[in-house]
């Protein structure tokens, strides 16, 4: 099991008002796993995603993640964590302006002390893999946003994490880029990728294997998408 929810909560103090956006969450999403995670704007789909890409902590319960209690680990255990086994997406793409291609698919690599002939020919062959081996020396700011999104799929997967997580990754983008955003996903699920990712557009849930569904902080559904992509556990 990579991720074991074990009635994890969250609740946000906004000055006197207590937010409950996650209430006793139990999920269980095994290695291999393609999830798409659908709900209403405040339903707390980007709560929960950031406690699975440990960028906050439960208030309630437990997270374990691949075996271990993310809740004993302390600040910088859960920052090698992230960086060694969580890969993230995000709908802004968030790369560094005025760096490279090449750069910003770097950065994961340094942190992880990689040296830097090998942070460079993994940053080439990633780049080359989402099919920007032409883009190298652009800066990000010099990309298109489906290309910049690419360059941010790259940056993800720099440390081969075991976990994909993804708000809104098409968010930002016209339809054909969103589509080979997704077509880039699938793939990488048949490759063994576990992914979750966040969306509002059933159609886009359809291309995960698994939709769960948030409502008011609470999973209310939690089905598979009959996705033809093979499930690999
Ligand atoms: N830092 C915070 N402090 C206080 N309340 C917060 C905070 N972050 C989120 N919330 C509240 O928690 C609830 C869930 O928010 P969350 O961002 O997880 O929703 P979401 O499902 O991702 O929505 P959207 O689709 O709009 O992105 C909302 O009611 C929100 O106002
Ligand atoms: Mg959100």
């Amino acid at each position: 099991m990579l991720i074991d929810l074990r009635q994890v909560s969250k609740t946000y103090q906004a000055g006197q008002v207590a937010v409950h956006a996650l209430k006793t969450i139990h999920l269980h999403i095994a290695k291999g796993e393609f999830v798409a995670i659908i709900g209403q704007s405040g339903s707390g789909k980007t709560t929960l995603l950031d406690i699975l890409g440990c960028l906050s902590r439960p208030t309630g319960g437990e997270y374990w993640l691949d075996g271990e209690n993310t809740g004993a680990l302390t600040e910088s255990q859960l920052t090698t964590i992230r960086n060694r086994k969580i890969g993230f997406v995000f709908q802004t793409f968030h790369l560094l302006p005025r760096k490279t291609a090449l750069d910003n698919v770097q950065l994961p690599l340094m942190y992880a002390g990689v040296s830097r002939p090998a942070q460079i020919s993994r940053a080439q062959e990633l780049l080359t893999q989402v099919g920007l081996e032409d883009r190298i020396t652009h800066y990000s700011n010099q990309l298109s946003g489906g290309q910049q999104q690419r360059v941010a799929i790259a940056r993800a997967l720099a440390n081969r994490p075991a976990l994909l997580l993804a708000d809104e990754p098409t968010g930002n983008l016209d339809s054909q880029s969103g589509k080979d955003i997704l077509d880039m996903f699938a793939s990488l699920h048949r490759e063994g990728q576990t992914i979750v990712m966040i969306t509002h557009d059933p159609l886009i849930a359809q291309r995960a294997q698994r939709r769960i569904t948030l409502a008011d902080g609470r999973i209310t559904a939690d089905e598979s998408t009959g996705s033809r992509d093979p499930v690999l556990l």
